[in-house]
């Protein structure tokens, strides 16, 4: 069994997003430049957008952070958008989700010039992605396939399970799995909260990419001997033993199932560290890098 390490791919991928960035500013004296819009006060959000925004700078990028209150209203954030995307010294742009529930997601998604989407979310990315097109990635399964190539693991053919249908995880990752590309080339079973037969189904994987966002969800008899597997749940559960009073919790029974895989994610220290690098992977490829 082999940890596929997060913290290894994302520092190596890192260190060559800085070096294209350093290029960039050189070739065409453009420095790639990250606006984030966070709503409320939401705990999880706010470490993320703030670890957004620090990777930023860590690799030689411009960011901005523009914060609203819980109860904005849907046209100052359309307003905000819009001012966004003709700021042409803005190159991406992200509406860190959940939106407060007043908010209609899928029109504050729209509102985002589609060059500018990093996110990968505006229909025209999906489109894009779901034809083989050059386009943004959603940034966790960009990150999960920026894994799978680092250690070089073999996809073609493979039998691959992707269990949750969200537009942000699963079903772009079915995508992405199933294309032909390497990694890719895979035939891949998206399964959902209505899938008969899960167990059976995992038991028959290749590879798994559990992102249901339920810890401890895919235990020991529903994993292959063999099998790689890649844990995309990072919830939140009380933990008064760490001072933040809460440990994140992936979707894979870690403890019991490591021992039967040729390859497996942990968490924390996996997937979560590799969707930051794929996130300055598409901002560095929206202000027009190489
Ligand atoms: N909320 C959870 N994941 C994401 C993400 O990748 N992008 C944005 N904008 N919000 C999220």
């Amino acid at each position: 069994m082999q940890i596929l390490d997060g913290k290894t791919v994302a520092a190596a991928a890192k260190e060559q997003i800085k070096a294209r960035t350093i290029l960039h500013k050189n070739n065409i004296g453009i420095t790639p430049h990250l606006a984030a819009i966070l709503i409320g006060n939401n705990g999880a959000s706010e470490t993320y957008v703030a670890s957004k925004i620090k990777n930023c700078e860590e690799v030689g990028f411009k960011s901005t952070l523009i914060r609203f209150e819980l109860n904005v209203s849907e046209s100052n954030l359309v307003e905000a958008i819009k001012k966004l995307n003709e700021d042409a010294s803005v190159h991406g742009i992200l509406v860190q989700l959940p939106l407060p529930k007043h908010i209609d997601e899928a029109n504050i998604i729209n509102c985002i010039n589609p060059a500018k989407d990093v996110d990968g979310f505006h229909p025209i990315s999906v489109g894009k992605l779901v034809q083989g097109l050059d386009t943004f990635v959603p940034a966790t399964p960009l990150g999960v396939m920026m894994m799978l190539k680092y250690y070089n693991i073999e996809t073609v053919g493979k039998n691959a399970v992707v269990i949750g249908r969200s537009n942000i995880v699963g079903r772009p990752m079915s995508i992405l799995l199933s294309a032909n590309t390497n990694p890719g080339n895979c035939t891949v079973t998206l399964c959902h909260s209505r899938t008969q037969n899960l167990e059976k189904i995992c038991a028959e994987a290749d590879i798994i990419v559990a992102a249901l966002g339920i810890p401890n969800f895919l235990k020991v008899n529903m994993v292959k001997e063999g099998a790689v597997v890649i844990d995309v749940g990072i919830t939140r559960v009380v933990d008064e033993k760490k001072k933040s009073g809460f440990a994140i919790k992936g979707d894979v029974d870690f403890e019991n199932v490591a021992a039967k895989c040729s390859f497996i994610t942990p968490v924390p220290g996996g997937v979560g560290l590799m969707t930051i690098a794929a996130l300055l992977e598409n901002t560095l490829k929206a202000a027009g890098a190489e």
